[in-house]
């Protein structure tokens, strides 16, 4: 057996993908877009772990639509670039000294704009995967009110033509390159090490 530690992590971080949410900021000509990683899905539902201090939170319970982008491993520069900033204008006391406000976050990661088939916020165009979603829930994460965990149905999925087998609604697992968030570090894929027996290519 291995020897173990009980330790005390202050985050969790053990390694999910990122996603970009962009949602409509009320009154605003263009969406905002959200680095996150607490993000799952089961079905035809993603289940998101929002902070109630952010633009997204905000955005949600006034419009539910959103698009959950998943980026891959080429576009962590664009992440990081956008990452130190909130589309809130008023910037919460505790956010203050890492987080500015920044009102167009698409010109400062380089992202661009595409208009989304069925929800209202656009959809980012490098991302290889885009998600048009609605929110079909909200539950506060905690007593203290700091999160609330949504969950958000997927209505249509787009992906870069080079992602998709021919023919079919299947990923090419070799072709997609999901960047993980692993204790603020950006991880790409590692080599496959196995197949599960379910696997449909
Ligand atoms: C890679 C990455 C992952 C993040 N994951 C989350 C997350 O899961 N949930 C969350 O609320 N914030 C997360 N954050 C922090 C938010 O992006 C940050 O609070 C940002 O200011 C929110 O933007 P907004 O206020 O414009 O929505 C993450 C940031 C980065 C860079």
């Amino acid at each position: 057996m291995n020897p173990t530690l009980a330790i005390e992590p202050s985050v969790f971080y053990f390694g999910t993908p990122v996603a970009l949410l962009t949602t409509l900021t009320p009154g605003d000509d263009t969406a905002n877009i959200t680095p996150i990683s607490s993000a799952w899905a089961l079905d035809d539902t993603y289940v998101l772990g929002l902070s109630n201090l952010g633009r997204a939170m905000c955005n949600l319970r006034e419009n539910a639509d959103l698009v959950i982008n998943l980026p891959d491993s080429r576009l962590w520069e664009s992440i990081e670039k956008i990452a130190a900033t909130t589309g809130v204008a008023d910037v919460p006391p505790g956010k203050r000294e890492k987080y500015r406000y920044e009102p167009d976050k698409w010109a400062l990661g380089g992202f661009t704009p595409q208009p989304s088939a069925v929800v209202l916020p656009p959809r980012i165009a490098e991302c290889p995967v885009q998600m048009e979603a609605r929110v079909t829930n909200m539950t506060p994460l905690n007593e203290e009110g700091d999160a609330t965990i949504v969950h958000a149905k997927v209505l249509r999925t787009h992906v870069h033509r080079a992602l998709a087998v021919p023919g079919t609604s299947h990923i090419d697992v070799d072709a997609w390159t999901p960047i993980y968030y692993t204790f603020r570090h950006y991880f790409s894929q590692g080599e496959r090490v196995g197949v599960n027996f379910r696997a449909e290519q």
